[in-house]
């Protein structure tokens, strides 16, 4: 039986201050056993699943630009705020609730999308 890794990185449900923060980088993390990371852009905080929907590639490793997060391997892109996927990937990845109280953001264990197919017609180029 193979192990999982165990997730690394803060527990983004317990929150994040807001300098661990920094604007355009991804900061890895988890929820649950999910890796997931948190983004701010343009002042707003998202949560989104680590993974990309491609092939796997870190999102955490991600460039954040325009309101999205660019996987570094192929180059695939994911709308922060509705998951709408661009480039090579077809899929969203798993956008989850967040919210920040007193300069401390916090992700939830609830999704807000999860895994839909981006139409052609829809997808962020
Ligand atoms: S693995 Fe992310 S674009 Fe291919």
């Amino acid at each position: 039986m193979a192990d999982q890794a165990a997730p690394s990185g803060p527990d983004l449900t317990a929150g994040v201050a807001d300098a661990d923060l920094r604007e355009g980088t991804p900061l890895l993390g988890h929820v649950g056993d999910d890796a997931v990371v948190l983004v701010r852009d343009a002042g707003k905080v998202y949560a989104v699943g680590a993974t990309c929907t491609h092939y796997g590639g870190p999102l955490a490793e991600g460039l954040v630009a325009d309101g999205a997060i660019h996987c570094p391997w192929h180059h695939a892109c994911f709308d922060l705020a509705t998951g709408r996927a661009g480039g090579p990937a077809n899929r969203e990845p798993r956008l989850l609730g967040c919210r920040t109280r007193r300069r401390v953001a916090f992700a939830s264990a609830r999704a807000v999308t999860s895994g839909h197919r981006t139409d052609r017609s829809q997808r962020r180029s």
